[in-house]
């Protein structure tokens, strides 16, 4: 049996329209997009939606509005993708890296404690934000971020991009902050068929200031406001996105109730689940187990054709990008632990039964082999 770990939906609706667009001689920011745009905040329940090339230039986009930059820190999870930290550079600002709690997500206390002791950071002269990451499909503590953002004067740019659909407490993520920003990339909750992405704010400066910075920097098509960039959408993604988004639920759904089979199937067996809080609607982007014998179990299941990942091996405060740049970074204990366990194993909304007990089988007889 051969299980991916992931695997993107795809239906013949999809592809005709696809095909549809090719033949409307329209392919960039035209109907489909404006439509995506709507569509999509609504869904999260905020005012704007800008559609982007990438998660990344999301990300990149929202601190640019926000006037991030030279002297400015950002308080970040170091487990994260590295995209996450990526536009904090790009911007001239300086990451402080903070550590997780027991939802794989930034831990509110490291934070609340590192801004304690602001000012002692080298090269940053004033905190100015964070960007919690709502990791693996499961929200961040937003109650308590919003609490330190408002004591502290912070803003809270969430990076939502495992996470399309997540709640926390009721509301979905990505519209508990100045702005939220998602991926399409072909693994996420939602994917395009590409690379894409869109940023969500109820705030009508930044939709305005990142719906130009993303197209040159354009007011009208030949006047340009500000000096910008070319990180646009397309109308063919655009078209595939509006029918994800129509499918998103259930996508949704279906991975909670894999989740709860892995839950079930692995029972009794030496590894740590992911255990959702009661205040959180996860939306399972990853299946994360910890184990101390990661390598090896990665090992047996890749024998037996079940495909497992690792996010991440390496956390961002100790990539050697960081270190070149920022030199050695403080210890994240909680972090650094972690990252030697995790290991994820498939999940994506088609994913069968038989397919969830084999893998969680071939588990159970590598721990009945290992004692
Ligand atoms: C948490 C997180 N942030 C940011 C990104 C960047 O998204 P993209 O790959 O679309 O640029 C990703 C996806 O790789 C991600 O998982």
């Amino acid at each position: 049996m051969k299980v991916p770990l992931s695997k993107p939906y795809v239906d013949k609706e999809m592809k005709d329209r696809v095909l549809e667009v090719i033949d409307s001689g329209q392919y960039i920011l035209g109907n489909q997009c404006k439509d995506f745009e709507k569509e999509f905040a609504q869904f999260i329940g905020v005012k704007h939606a800008v559609l982007t090339s990438s998660g990344t230039s999301a990300i990149f986009l929202c601190l640019k509005a926000l006037g991030v930059g030279k002297g400015d820190g950002i308080l970040v999870p170091s487990l994260t993708a590295f995209p996450t930290i990526e536009p904090v550079f790009h911007v001239g600002a300086r990451p402080i890296f903070i550590d997780i709690d027991d939802t794989y997500t930034v831990d509110p206390k490291h934070i609340e404690s590192v801004l304690k002791k602001k000012g002692r950071i080298r090269g940053v002269k004033q905190i100015k934000g964070m960007i919690p990451v709502h990791l693996y499909g499961h929200p961040a503590q937003m109650d308590s971020l919003r609490d330190l953002a408002k004591r502290y004067g912070l803003f809270i740019l969430e990076d939502c991009c495992q996470a399309h659909g997540a709640r926390f407490q009721g509301a979905r993520v990505g519209s508990m902050g100045i702005g939220g920003c998602f991926s399409f990339y072909p693994s996420k909750n939602l994917t395009v068929f590409g690379d894409g992405g869109i940023l969500v704010t109820s705030d009508d400066e930044m939709a305005k200031t990142c719906r130009m910075l993303r197209d040159h920097g354009r007011k009208e098509k030949y006047e340009h406001e500000l000096v910008g960039y070319n990180l646009r959408f397309n109308e063919i993604q655009g078209a595939v996105g509006r029918l994800q988004l129509k499918r998103l639920d259930w996508f949704n759904e279906s991975r909670r109730r894999i989740a709860g089979w892995y839950n079930d199937g692995l029972k009794g067996v030496p590894v740590v689940t992911p255990q959702a809080k009661d205040w959180a609607e996860a939306v399972y982007h990853l299946y994360v187990i910890q184990t101390d014998q990661r390598e090896k179990l990665a090992d047996f299941l890749k024998e037996k054709g079940v495909q497992s990942g690792i996010h991440y091996p390496i956390p961002n405060h100790q990539q050697p990008a960081v270190r070149n740049a920022l030199g050695k970074q403080p210890k994240l204990k909680v972090t650094e632990a972690t990252v030697q366990k995790i290991l994820s194993l498939p999940i994506y909304p088609e994913l069968e039964k038989e397919k969830v007990d084999f893998v969680c089988a071939s588990i159970r007889e590598f721990f009945d082999q290992e004692n």
